[in-house]
């Protein structure tokens, strides 16, 4: 179906534990045997399974990521967090920021800001996450909640820094709904262009995510500007995550 490069990045939320390392065997073979396709993997489990992933990763493709990071670049007296300093150490490459579980936590856009700064300054790629609520898609508010956190997160970054940005509508997570392609092309149509208001960027890569799974991962790949897949529940079986890289690229 398609030859260009798309991003595979499996969210593992709250999920998994150290058995759950073994489903990761099928998806390593499965990358060896498809070393031609251009996609790229990802996983995000959460941090108590980030040295145990990277240390089972280490030959393979698959890169690995954490699901967020602490704004502060130093180590300090921040009970229960996790700098990007750590987890670079620890093998990540990549790090999930404002994502809308951690918005809803308390992440504004000032400090999705601080943190991207901190995790650009250890060079990891970020993975920026940005999304409409429903209310906020009934009051046709989408573009400009879009603007803002585009601005708001990206305020100040340099020319080609590693950010990939995720689109994903707060209302399609784990609903089994996802937008219209039409609804899906203009939105992500609307980011890039924001995207590249705010910062330089040689090519603005969105990923969509939001209730992604085999049974509408053939609709999603009819749009052609969407370069890859940010997919929360349905990564967490190994052959439903094959099965979608599969059907992307048959
Ligand atoms: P689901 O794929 O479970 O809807 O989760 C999407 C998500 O939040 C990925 O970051």
């Amino acid at each position: 179906m398609t030859n260009k490069l798309r991003y595979f990045i499996a969210n593992w939320k709250m999920y998994g534990d150290l058995k759950s390392l073994k489903s990761i065997d099928k998806v390593i073979k499965f990358t060896k045997l498809h070393k031609k396709k251009r996609f790229k993997l990802v996983y995000c489990p959460p941090y108590t399974l980030l040295h145990a992933f990277s240390d089972k990763l280490k030959k393979s493709t698959i890169s690995i990521g954490a699901q967020n990071c602490h704004q502060e670049n130093e180590y300090g007296a921040f009970t229960g967090s996790i700098n990007a300093k750590m987890i670079r150490i620890l093998g990540a490459k990549f790090v999930i920021l404002g994502h809308s579980e951690n918005r809803n936590d308390g992440d504004t856009d000032v400090i999705i800001n601080q943190k991207i700064k901190s995790a650009l300054k250890q060079k990891l790629n970020v993975l920026f996450c940005i999304g409409e609520t429903f209310s906020q898609k009934k009051k046709k508010l989408t573009n400009k909640t879009l603007k803002k956190q585009i601005s708001g997160g990206l305020k100040g970054l340099k020319k080609n820094s590693r950010i990939i940005i995720s689109y994903e509508p707060v209302w399609s997570i784990g609903t089994g709904i996802i937008p219209k392609n039409i609804e899906l092309e203009r939105n992500i149509k609307f980011i890039k262009a924001e995207v590249k208001k705010q910062i330089k960027l040689k090519k603005v890569t969105v990923l969509y995510g939001g209730s992604v799974n085999l049974k509408n991962i053939l609709t999603l790949n009819m749009i052609a500007s969407i370069d890859g897949y940010l997919i929360g529940g349905a990564s967490q079986k190994a052959k439903n995550l094959i099965d979608i890289i599969k059907k992307t690229y048959n």
